[in-house]
């Protein structure tokens, strides 16, 4: 009986984790992402800009995204039917529907809780045009956990 209990432990731990990843919506407005990443995302997905984590966007963005990849942003990002497949399971399972509206957006940064938090408040407009950011989907030029899937907002730094 003395090692049933750490069992059974362990896979209680391990299924409240599962259930914690599945973001549904009620995390909505809240900063917390889950961090999970997929080798194959984060090869064929951060060549360009960051491997963005799942939980920025509702399943049906990523689906939308992941469909029209040979026409993503005026750039061609297509991938092979074995590989889109992998990275769209994985992105749909970690999914979150966090945004304010039902809309599935193809942007993070068209979502309106993206706006309410980054446009007309504390940043100043001009710091959009640096250099050093270049554009709104940029998220780890001043988020330092970005990748990872950390917004917390004690780790943002704006760059010069
Ligand atoms: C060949 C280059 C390239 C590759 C590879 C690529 N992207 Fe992109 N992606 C872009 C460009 C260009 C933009 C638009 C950037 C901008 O306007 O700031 C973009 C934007 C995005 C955005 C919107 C960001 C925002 O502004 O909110 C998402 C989401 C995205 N890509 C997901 C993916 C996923 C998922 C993959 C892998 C399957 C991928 N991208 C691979 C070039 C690429
Ligand atoms: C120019 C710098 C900058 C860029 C680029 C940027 N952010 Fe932010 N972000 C901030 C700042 C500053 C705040 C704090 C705003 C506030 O609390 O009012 C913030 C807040 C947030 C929050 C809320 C954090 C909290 O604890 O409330 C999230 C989540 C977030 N950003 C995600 C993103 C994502 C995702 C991207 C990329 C698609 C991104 N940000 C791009 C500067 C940036």
């Amino acid at each position: 009986m003395k090692f049933i209990k750490p069992i059974l432990m362990a896979v209680l731990a391990a299924s409240a984790m599962a259930a914690h990843a599945k973001y549904n919506g009620e995390d909505r407005g809240r900063p917390v992402m889950p961090s999970v990443t997929n080798a194959k995302m984060q090869a064929e997905c951060s060549g360009c800009h960051m491997a963005y984590p799942p939980g920025l966007l509702p399943a049906a963005s990523w689906k939308k995204i992941m469909g029209g990849l040979d026409k993503h942003f005026g750039t061609d990002a297509s991938l092979s039917a074995a590989d889109n497949k992998e990275i769209t399971d994985y992105l749909v399972k970690y999914e979150s529907n966090r945004w304010t509206s039902n809309a599935a957006p193809l942007r993070i940064t068209d979502g309106e809780w993206f706006k309410a938090k980054h446009m007309g408040g504390e940043i100043n407009a001009s710091v959009w045009k640096r250099e050093s950011v270049k554009s709104p989907g940029n998220c780890s030029a001043c988020h330092q956990g970005a990748e990872k899937g950390d917004f917390n907002e004690h780790n943002i730094r704006i760059p010069k």
